[in-house]
């Protein structure tokens, strides 16, 4: 088993070790990668210090919306603008194994809840404080081109894990997205190419400003360089060539090894064996 897993780009590496406790939540004997990338981020959401699940940033309505997906060798699942779900990453897996690819908005929460992922307390109070400060520096702003000037300084934060076992790769990301975000804004993390990719060359998740990852789709570049350069050279050049006043961060997995990439600090772990 080859498995890397990150808090998100922006995460102190002293939070290290809180990744390393979900990473091997997904090396148990007998897991398949799939089933590894997706216990680990279950892991990370359900840690609260991280921007997923239960500590998910909160809109600037007050709501929690939150992005997540899953892909294997064999399907995709996504789920987005997801609400009230403890395990956004959860739903992801049960898309990935029906016949559609992404849910949005009600109907993702609707099947979230049927499947007993009900969960009224996302809300942490570091999140609640957040928001306060957001609507302070925001004051009486109104229209949406006026938000630019503050989502320019915007702190976004991913979990996400990539795997690759007995000849199979994986990918698994979850986000709560960004703050100074309106209800409906949707970033990288639950749009395949950008957010995350599984290919012949291996699995690559990233973490990062949404926008300018989905333009320029980075996980996808990522794996098309990785084909072209290796592992860790691959990763470093779609750093390199991405704006360095946005923040990205990489981790890719395949037959050779594990490895991740980033312009800031982020908060990571990996077991390869
Ligand atoms: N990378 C997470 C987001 O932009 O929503």
């Amino acid at each position: 088993m080859i498995l890397i897993a990150h808090g998100g780009v922006g995460s102190p590496r002293e939070r290290d070790e809180q990744v390393m406790k979900a990473v091997e939540k997904g090396y148990e004997e007998g897991m398949s990668a799939l089933e590894a990338v997706i216990a680990v981020v279950e892991e990370l959401e359900n840690d609260p210090t991280f921007n997923a699940g239960r500590g998910s940033r909160l809109r600037l309505d007050g709501s929690v919306q939150m992005d997540a997906a899953v892909q294997s060798e064999h399907n995709i699942g996504s789920v987005a603008a997801i609400e009230e779900v403890k395990n956004p990453i959860r739903i992801a897996e049960i898309v990935h194994d029906s016949p559609y690819l992404l849910l949005v908005g009600d109907s993702a929460t609707k099947l979230g809840k049927k499947r007993g992922f009900e969960s009224k307390d996302l809300k942490t109070e570091d999140r609640i404080d957040e928001l306060e400060e957001m609507r302070e520096k925001l004051g009486t702003e109104e229209k949406l081109k006026d938000y630019k000037k503050f989502y320019d300084e915007m702190q976004g934060g991913t979990v996400g894990c990539v795997a690759y076992e007995d000849g199979e790769a994986a990918a698994a990301v979850s986000t709560g997205g960004t703050s100074y975000s309106i209800r409906g804004r949707v970033g990288d993390s639950p749009l395949i190419g950008s957010g995350f990719y599984v290919g012949e060359h291996g699995a690559v998740v990233a973490t990062g400003k949404g926008e300018e990852i989905t333009k320029r789709l980075s996980s996808k570049r990522c794996h098309d360089m990785i084909g072209e350069y290796g592992l860790e050279r691959g990763c470093e050049i779609v750093v390199e060539e991405f704006p360095e006043e946005h923040t990205l961060g990489l981790i890719a997995a395949n037959k050779e090894g594990c490895v991740s990439a980033d312009n800031r600090q982020m908060a990571r772990a990996s077991i390869e064996e």
